[in-house]
């Protein structure tokens, strides 16, 4: 990790806070390990520090000016963060938090952030009453979610003169950080994926059908996730609302036997298979062609049971690293570890939907990872997007031991 800097392109964003003078020794830290550092500045940071000071010391012009007559009209804002594989926001005040996790773009690096779609780090500096304010942590929330990595502020002085929460992170802190993110950018480099997401769906009539609450935003966590660590990754779908991450293969499915097939199909070209998909566990016997009519007798309808799929690839695996998850509502561990045993898998990732707030349809989740080994890793509450890269951490480490 020592020269991974070397010939990186950062982006730093720097906005209004007595912090910003930290901001400087952080550009002093990436160049001198071989970055190419462009920064970009709000209104009230200029208040802290010169454009010039950050201009001399990274060789580059400071963005600055939305609407500079001389720069708008090559869309400046798109230009500095092209090709950049990071952009940090240093320090990050509560009031561009609020801009970056509501979508408003008015300033140079608001219009920036919205424009950008690599790794995304901040790091938040305010009084210590501010930083713990409901609005301000519902904005990190919103950040973590859109898969925006934070560095907590720290305890310590702050400008106010008390001791509290709020203080920028150390410059050096946040190169390791950038260092270890920077790094993660490829490490799932030729690994294939196979990811298993949303409901599945059953016809009973050309009309009406059975699925479940599943949303698939756990299984796009992975993909995107994934992909954005480098791995190639098809993931099979049901139906869900969700935009299909970019630069995964995506295969549509509805009914637990298609996705049985599309699994099938793609098994033996994967390395590692994540199942989150809600398999339904019942179809319905006969599918009527005409829509059912109503009547004043009771409907009686026979269902059979669908295919396990993990089951069936238990039997049809050949080397390929399986994880499969476990909704359960009570004896959360055990009966996952059953689970885990009974469709001979590598790793299961437990929730508790009996829990409020996690779970279908959330953002969030509150998950135990048990391996084959029988260790059990239970995670705090967080964004699905976090356990998505968590457990890629855990998949990587399992296989390419080594790296
Ligand atoms: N699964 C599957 N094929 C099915 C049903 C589920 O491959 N027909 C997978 C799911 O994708 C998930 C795991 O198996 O990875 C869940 O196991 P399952 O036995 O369905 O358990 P739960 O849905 O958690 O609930 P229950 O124990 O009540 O069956």
């Amino acid at each position: 990790m020592a020269n991974s800097l070397n010939g990186r392109k950062i982006v730093l964003g720097v906005s209004g806070g007595i912090a910003a003078y930290k901001a400087v020794e952080l550009l002093r830290l990436l160049t001198k390990a071989g970055a190419s550092v462009h920064v970009v500045m709000t209104a009230s940071a200029k208040k802290f520090v010169t454009p010039l000071t950050f201009a001399t010391l990274s060789g580059h012009p400071v963005y600055h000016e939305i609407f500079d007559s001389e720069h708008s009209a090559a869309m400046e804002h798109l230009q500095v963060s092209e090709n950049a594989d990071l952009l940090i926001i240093a320090p990050a005040t509560a009031n561009t938090l609020g801009k970056l996790a509501n979508g408003l773009a008015d300033d140079p690096l608001s219009t920036l952030f919205t424009g950008y779609d690599g790794t995304v780090l901040v790091a938040p500096a305010m009084n210590d009453k501010m930083w713990a304010h409901a609005a301000v942590q519902e904005n990190i929330r919103k950040m973590k979610r859109m898969g925006v990595h934070v560095m907590n502020p720290e305890l310590g002085e702050l400008a106010c003169g008390v001791t509290g929460l709020g203080r920028l992170a150390e410059p050096a802190d946040m190169v390791r950080e950038i260092q270890q993110l920077l790094a993660q950018q490829s490490d799932l480099q030729g690994i294939k994926f196979l990811v298993t997401a949303g409901p599945t769906r059953e016809h009973l009539d050309p009309v009406r059908f059975i699925t479940n609450r599943s949303s698939g935003k756990m299984g796009y966590a992975v993909a995107r996730q994934a992909v954005k660590r480098g791995a190639e990754v098809v993931l099979i779908s049901g139906p869900t609302h969700l935009e299909p991450p970019p630069g995964v293969q995506l295969q549509p499915c509805q009914r637990a036997q298609e996705m049985y097939s599309l699994v099938m199909k793609h098994l033996p070209d994967c390395d590692v298979l994540v199942m989150t998909a809600a398999v339904g566990d019942f179809s319905p016997a006969e599918v009527q062609k005409e829509k059912m009519k109503k009547s004043d007798q009771p409907l009686v309808l026979h269902f059979l049971p669908t295919v396990d799929i993990l089951q069936a690839v238990a039997a049809k695996k050949t080397g390929q690293f399986v994880v499969g998850f476990a909704a359960e509502s009570e004896n959360v561990v055990q009966s996952a570890q059953e689970k885990l045993k009974r469709k001979q898998l590598d790793l299961i990732v437990a929730n508790n939907i009996s829990a409020p707030g996690i779970g279908f349809q959330s953002d969030n989740n509150q998950v135990t990872l048990i391996d084959s080994a029988a260790t059990i890793e239970a995670l705090p509450l967080m964004s699905k997007v976090e356990i998505a890269d968590i457990l890629l951490d855990r998949i990587k480490s399992k296989i390419a031991p080594s790296s």
